[in-house]
């Protein structure tokens, strides 16, 4: 593990760099942020850093980094703004000086358990997931996946909800499939006949049995996706079937046990639709049984250069591309840029630029036009 010490005091530099080379770490050290910068590239694993020294202070060196590396601040004089400050930038880790050498080793082991544990992940999920926020809410899905409880993800559209949920149900090991039904994109009229199906004869246009979703899901997961928008009259239907365990098809006489989990999904505030009465509590809680919250990608920004190079390196596949990069300037955009069509955004963008872009290098302006 290879560790960058910015830190002005030359006695603290030096006795942390000998102590931490003693746990077998190795260490470069640096006495001002604008020296660290030029020398930092992809071998670096973590940094360490000071907030006030001169030249750059740490807030303004971590702003520099953007994300692109874990940071633990140590810091003389902690305030409270700078702390915020850090936070808001996405540092976690902060010691204040003077500190026991323990607690600074177990803050890198504590960042190097998250990064092994990433790495693993990444095989398994098929997406990409390096942020600490989004792994926390991987971690749930994954420790819950194994279980029979609802889950229902939240978060903004395009963060990644419906990976999330494949995610579960390739985890969960359960052998059935997964099925995905979209709530606001069928009409309200054929809801129930697709999640429930029918029976010959049940209504004049029912000459065959059909299967509703819940019953091909049987064995698998079924994907609820924009659940805020499931017609109310059906939310008593389906509290039933999960309070039960059974549900009947229409016309049918005798019910269908159910072996189905349940993982549903919104990006509404689904508060508000219980607050004006246009979606229950009682179904609420039944679903949410484990909420996990999906962070939007400006809040995660450790994911957005790995997504990114994942996503270019497949469009040039698609488009039978041999090479092209971005640019550092590109790097430090894509970075910068607010995201709100989050992942799905970041998609489109990358696309565009790969087919637009006049040389190899991918520039600022061939991203955001
Ligand atoms: N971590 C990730 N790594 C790589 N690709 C991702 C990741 N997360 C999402 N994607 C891709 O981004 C797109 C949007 O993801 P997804 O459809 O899961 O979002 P969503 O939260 O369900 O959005 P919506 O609320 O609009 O339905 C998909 O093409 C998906 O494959
Ligand atoms: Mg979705």
């Amino acid at each position: 593990m290879k560790i960058a010490l910015v830190e002005d005091d030359i006695n603290v530099r030096k006795s942390l760099t000998l102590a931490l080379k003693e746990e077998g770490y190795n260490v470069l050290e640096f006495r001002d942020a604008p020296s660290a910068l030029k020398k930092l590239d992809d071998s670096i694993d973590l940094i360490i850093s000071d907030i006030t020294m001169p030249k750059m202070d740490g807030i303004e060196f971590v702003k520099k980094i953007n994300g692109k590396y874990d940071v633990i601040m140590i810091t003389g004089n902690a305030s409270l703004d700078r702390a915020i400050e850090c936070i808001r930038l996405g540092v976690k880790d902060f010691l204040t000086k003077p500190f026991e050498l323990e607690d600074l080793i177990s803050a890198i082991q504590r960042k190097k358990r998250y990064k092994e544990k990433i790495k693993a992940k990444e095989i398994k999920a098929g997406f990409i997931v390096e942020d600490e926020n989004t792994l926390k809410a991987l971690e749930l899905a994954k420790k819950t996946a194994k279980t029979n409880v609802p889950i229902m993800l939240l978060g903004e559209s395009g963060v990644g909800k419906e990976e999330f949920a494949k995610f579960i149900h390739k985890e969960s090991g359960r052998k059935g499939e997964f099925i995905a039904i979209n709530m606001s994109a069928i009409p309200e009229n054929l809801i129930e006949s697709e999640l429930f199906g029918y029976v010959k004869g049940a209504f004049t246009d029912a000459v065959n049995d059909k299967k509703g979703l819940f019953e091909l899901a049987q064995g698998g997961t079924l994907f609820l996706d924009e659940i805020a928008e499931m017609p109310y009259s059906l939310q008593a239907k389906l509290l039933r079937i999960l309070q039960e365990k059974e549900f009947f098809p229409l016309g049918a006489t005798k019910p269908v046990k159910l072996d189905v989990r349940i993982v549903s999904a919104t990006n509404q505030n689904i508060e508000n639709f219980i607050k004006n009465n246009k979606f229950r509590t009682d179904l609420y809680y039944r679903l949410a049984t484990v909420p996990i919250y999906i962070p939007p990608l400006r809040e995660r920004k450790n994911d957005i250069l790995p997504i990114a190079k994942q996503i270019l390196e497949n469009s040039l596949k698609e488009f039978g591309i041999e090479k092209k990069y971005f640019s550092k300037e590109s790097e430090k955009a894509l970075l910068e840029y607010e995201w709100p069509g989050n992942v799905r955004e970041l998609i489109n963008v990358i696309k565009r630029a790969v087919i637009l872009s006049e040389s190899e290098e991918i520039k600022p302006e061939d991203l955001f036009l």
